[in-house]
């Protein structure tokens, strides 16, 4: 395993991470999920990404539990939670959602109960608030940090924009601003991460845990012919996720990566991860997967990453025609 230190902090991540979102109790149970995050510990994953609104705080309950029968030393691994979403789906009330100090607060406290943890590693604001000053979320993730609640506090999802205003009113108070964020990236996801914050990754230092690496499974090839029963696009409740991930374009585009990897001796899932920690501003890609065999091919990506020559590069840019322009700054 590697590990990279989490943009300008002192905190080391290993460079694949192990996620529960759609996963953690919606598709797998206790015994299934322990034993992919020892799998996953075992080759050196000391990072593992939770959210409140992940199966409606299940997840964070699953997991909690899994880390306490595992024995592990609490200094050996990271945990995050998110919060924004709240957990109640439609019966959320007003402050049961959002960045306000009261939902953050709480969000957090919830988050701590379910883990059975003293703190939270990483805690990340898992959307933009528009309506929240982000003063008041500067303010509360500090004082967050200064009870021992939480190590580093970091964003999912905002622009570069939102990200720079955050550490502008951090700087004016003496504060910390966020120290990661969490962006989906991927070889159809790309702006944010190699466009949109260039200018935070070169003047103020940015960690970053990507999300979706294989895109929901589409780049693993697994829905070239169609939709696999019991995959994550079969299931019940996804149909929004199903229409945004697939079209035959889309579709297209994975089958000549396929021929791309079999060409390197390797397959398109493997691929497509180590495509995304090629990238040094990524300091950890999270993993998913429902199966152990899925979790062992993904750890692979280690391996086929020296193999990414900047000539296999630009193949895969051809391939797949997702490079988004750079403006001429
Ligand atoms: N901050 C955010 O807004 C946000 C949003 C989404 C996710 N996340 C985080 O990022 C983590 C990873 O995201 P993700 O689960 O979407 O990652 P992903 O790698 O894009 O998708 C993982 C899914 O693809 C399938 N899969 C994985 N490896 C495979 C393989 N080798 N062969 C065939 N199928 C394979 C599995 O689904 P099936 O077996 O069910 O098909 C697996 O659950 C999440 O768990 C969560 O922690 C964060």
């Amino acid at each position: 395993m590697e590990y990279r230190k989490m943009g300008r902090t002192g905190l080391q991540l290993s460079v694949l991470s192990f996620g529960s979102w759609v996963t953690f109790a919606k598709q797998i149970d206790d015994t299934a999920s322990g034993k992919l995050m020892t799998l996953a510990y075992d080759n050196g994953i000391n990072f593992f990404d939770n959210a409140e609104v992940y199966s409606r705080g299940e997840s964070e309950l699953m997991m909690g539990r899994i880390l306490k029968k595992s024995g592990w030393e609490r200094s050996s691994y990271v945990v995050s939670s998110k919060a924004f979403f709240g957990w109640r789906g439609e019966n959320n009330k007003p402050n049961q959602t959002g960045l306000s100090r009261k939902h953050l607060t709480e969000a957090c406290h919830e988050a701590l109960q379910r883990f059975q943890l003293d703190y939270l590693d990483l805690f990340f604001c898992h959307r933009p608030d528009k309506t929240t000053p982000i003063e008041e979320v500067v303010r509360t993730m500090n004082t967050l940090i200064q009870q021992g609640k939480i190590l580093y506090w970091g964003t999912s999802e905002w622009s570069g924009a939102e990200i720079a205003e955050a550490h502008m009113v951090a700087r004016q108070l003496g504060l910390e601003g966020p120290a990661m964020e969490q962006p989906q990236y991927n070889l159809f996801e790309r702006y944010k991460m190699e466009v949109d914050y260039y200018t935070i990754f070169k003047n103020i230092g940015m960690g970053t845990t990507i999300w979706s690496p294989l895109a929901s499974g589409l780049l693993t090839g697994k829905y070239n012919n169609g939709i696999p029963e019991g995959s994550r696009l079969a299931l019940e409740g996804f149909s929004w996720l199903k229409d945004k991930t697939l079209s035959d374009q889309k579709l297209a585009r994975v089958a000549g990566l396929g021929k791309l990897a079999g060409e390197l001796g390797t397959t398109s899932a493997t691929l497509s991860i180590a495509w995304c920690i090629r990238n040094p501003n990524v300091t950890t890609a999270i993993l998913g997967a429902t199966r152990e065999d899925q979790l062992r091919e993904n750890l692979k990506a280690l391996e086929v990453l020296p193999k990414l020559t900047d000539e296999v590069m630009t193949r895969i840019d051809e391939v797949m025609g997702t490079k988004p322009e750079m403006p001429a700054y």
